[in-house]
């Protein structure tokens, strides 16, 4: 039993423990039911306090049992609440630190609830594309009143416990405990169990009337506005609806409303995606063979070499989490450079108020800059981002191991070059890992963490606990070309490429996998980014991948000189200082051009058909790199291309949605598209891991 039980001065006190942060797993609810039961059995208890050990009151509902026997098993949630609410005796609930979920719906179960200040109180389901489904949409509203209950469930954002005590008229919070909570808690709780000595009723949150003075108006304005917002996503419109039944219901009528809300949701695509999301994101940080006792090297000083775009934006993210910072350049020029595209990064923040202007100075006043390397030797993690050649990461690496202190982490941030090989240019590739951020390096939430054959475990988990503390998510991939996402997204531009080719244009193209929900298109992409990168790369490549066939138009693009947002126009034109792509009569006439040349008549081709070549391009690599060993699971691939490659988060990653479109119909697509004699038939040959899972009627995850 997760939950235990002490009496102090004739209070039962009832302790949820289920680290980290008390989840309402059936364990901690059967040890809840079975202290109500005790103390009121108990004629010398006068009344209960819950509260919660360790860090956390409760962080609500435990997402691991969703969809399992145990999530509905007795007690569950519900009749967990009803219980409370039926207590012979005063129950109190203590709330500190983190009270969310399922952990405040239980809390205004409660007759009366105490609160440490700072506490974290939110109602965050809708985040995981639901809505609270034991009662909060009811209960909430009643002692919060219709506005701030509604904002709350909404947005699932945690409000401070003081500024929802302070709110006038508000019957959440009885009382704000300053110093010991418990001590306080036991005393209100002896309180309490003398007003009600007499027998007086115990008050009941559903009891409470919903007061507004023009809710159907203010209902309908909520309404108007979470549509706008919430595109794609059915949740935030369904937590309105059962707010809404706050104030038009009864209250077991509100209660069974919200019910059949949550369970509608909760078996929707974007839900499912939402959870897959959330549990993705904790699955990464896991690796099969490096368990979580593995040791890991400190971190107190980071160097990093190379100031450019993305050894700045690296830079940034380690100041930000207040970890000293020395940049190395090959002259001070481009080390002044670097600093001042930092300032003008931390600047731009300060004046849209997101960082305060003290913070900005204590943050530059980590970071210093030198020409040598000597300055580098006590780093505990040097960071290389120069420039993308293997000649120079040789030299670069040959430096650091010939200074840096030994145990000390060796890291590269190329994007396509051979980790494995530039940790033989050191003594000690055990230290060398790959870290590959995305750009821009300070914004973007994923790390591809790139495990060499000869890196250390303990390198690894070193790595993956400071990508937790610079807020990044972190993936493992293997040594490869492009490791997991850009190996896979150089199919997808292929497939970009045919379409062409076959009769499409580039905001066609865009358009459609834009609807799908992509946050842009491959060719606007390409703009943003510079078609030179790519370019650069098939030019290296060109021996090596002489036989691979692929469009010329990207080529021929660049040999426009027309490079992307950087030279003024790409596959789009722009106007000088703007963003914004529009259609290039140039670029459409050189596609033309190029398709009269290979003979090719163009044919009209549906939106349905690019988004499944572009998305099932993906998957069908992705189920290479699976097999390969290259990624451990397929939620990590999921993951990187939800936090790096703009991927529709409702849709939960490429592979959540192969198994949502079922993985016989992907192949069987797929054994269409390699029919046509303009794309490439021996890619379409469905991976012999998805060919399987497929033939068996199984799924990726
Ligand atoms: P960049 O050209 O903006 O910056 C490279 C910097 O390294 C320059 O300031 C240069 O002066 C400096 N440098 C070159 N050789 C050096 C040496 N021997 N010692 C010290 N400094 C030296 O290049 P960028 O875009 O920042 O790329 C750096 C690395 O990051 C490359 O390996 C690239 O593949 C990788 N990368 C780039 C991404 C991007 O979107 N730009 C994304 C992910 C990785």
């Amino acid at each position: 039993m997760s939950a235990s039980y002490d009496i102090r001065d004739g209070i039962a006190v009832i302790t949820m423990n289920n680290p980290p942060v008390n989840g309402l797993g059936l364990d901690t609810r059967i040890g809840i039911a079975s202290g109500l039961e005790r103390a009121q059995a108990d004629a010398s208890v006068k009344a209960i306090v819950i509260t919660g050990g360790g860090k956390a009151f409760s962080g609500g509902a435990d997402i691991r049992e969703f969809g399992s026997p145990k999530a509905i098993a007795e007690p569950n949630l519900l009749s967990l609440i009803r219980a409370l609410e039926l207590c012979s005796k005063p129950v109190v609930a203590a709330v500190h630190t983190v009270c969310m979920g399922g952990g405040l719906e239980l809390a205004l179960g409660c007759h009366y609830r105490v609160t440490a200040p700072g506490a974290q109180i939110a109602l965050p389901e809708v985040k995981i594309g639901l809505i609270p489904g034991a009662g909060g949409t009811q209960r909430l509203p009643r002692v919060l009143g219709l506005e701030t209950a509604l904002n709350m469930i909404v947005s699932g954002e945690p409000v401070k416990s003081e500024l929802l005590a302070a709110q006038p008229g508000q019957k959440l919070f009885d009382k704000v405990i300053e110093g010991d909570l418990l001590e306080g808690a036991v005393a209100y709780a002896k309180e309490v169990a003398a007003l009600h000595a007499g027998g007086q009723p115990l008050p009941l949150v559903r009891d409470l009337k919903v007061k507004h003075p023009n809710a159907p108006a203010y209902l309908q304005f909520a309404r108007n506005m979470v549509k706008g917002m919430s595109k794609n996503f059915p949740a935030p419109g369904k937590c309105v609806d059962a707010v809404a039944l706050s104030v038009t219901a009864k209250f077991d009528d509100g209660m069974a409303g919200e019910r059949e809300i949550f369970m509608g949701l909760m078996v929707t695509p974007e839900a499912k995606a939402l959870r897959h999301m959330f549990l993705g994101e904790r699955a990464a940080s896991k690796i099969p063979d490096v368990p979580d006792t593995t040791p890991v090297r400190e971190i107190k000083r980071v160097g990093v070499i190379g100031a450019g775009t993305m050894g700045g934006g690296i830079t940034m993210n380690f100041l930000n989490a207040g970890i000293p910072v020395t940049m190395l350049e090959m002259k001070q020029e481009a080390l002044d450079r670097g600093v001042a595209t930092i300032r003008k990064n931390y600047e731009a923040q300060v004046k849209k108020g997101k960082l305060k202007a003290d913070k900005y100075e204590q943050r530059m006043a980590l970071l210093s800059t030198t020409l040598s390397y000597d300055d580098l030797k006590d780093a505990d993690l040097v960071i290389e981002a120069v420039f993308e050649e293997l000649g120079v990461k040789e030299a670069v690496f040959k430096q650091l191991d010939a200074v840096v202190k030994p145990g000390a982490i060796l890291a590269s941030n190329t994007s396509t070059l051979d980790v494995d090989k530039i940790a033989a240019f050191t003594q000690r590739p055990q230290d060398v890992v790959g870290m590959h951020f995305f750009s821009p390096a300070n914004v973007m939430k994923l790390l591809e963490v790139v495990r060499g054959k000869a890196t250390a475990k303990d390198v690894l988990a070193t790595v993956m606990a400071i990508a937790k503390k610079i807020k990044k998510t972190a993936v493992v991939s293997g040594v490869c070309d492009g490791f997991i996402g850009n190996r896979m997204i150089e199919q997808y531009s292929r497939q970009a490429g045919f379409l062409l080719d076959e009769g499409c244009t580039p905001s066609q193209v865009d358009k459609a996998i834009e609807r799908f929900g992509f946050a842009m298109g491959p060719f606007r992409m390409g703009d943003l980014a510079g078609n030179d990168i790519g370019w650069a790369i098939r030019k290296r490549r060109a021996v090596e991948q002489a036989n691979l066939r692929y469009s010329k138009t990207a080529d021929l693009l660049c040999e426009m000189g027309r490079y992307g947002q950087k030279t003024g126009a790409g596959w789009y034109d722009y106007q000088a200082g703007k963003r914004d792509a529009m259609a290039s009569p140039v670029v459409e006439q050189m596609i033309a051009d190029h398709r009269k040349e290979l003979g090719i008549t163009p044919r009209k081709i549906s939106d349905e058909e690019i988004v499944q070549r572009l998305v099932f391009a993906l998957v069908n690599e992705a189920a290479h790199i699976l097999e390969e060993g290259i990624a451990n699971k397929a939620s990590d691939i999921d993951m990187v291309y939800l936090t790096g490659y703009g991927f529709p988060l409702h849709r939960g990653g490429p592979l959540c949605y192969a198994d949502t479109v079922g993985l016989y119909n992907v192949v069987t697509a797929m054994k269409r598209f390699a029919q046509n004699p303009l794309d490439d038939a021996a890619f379409w040959q469905p991976a012999p891991l998805l060919a399987k899972l497929a033939a068996e009627g199984k799924t990726f995850s």
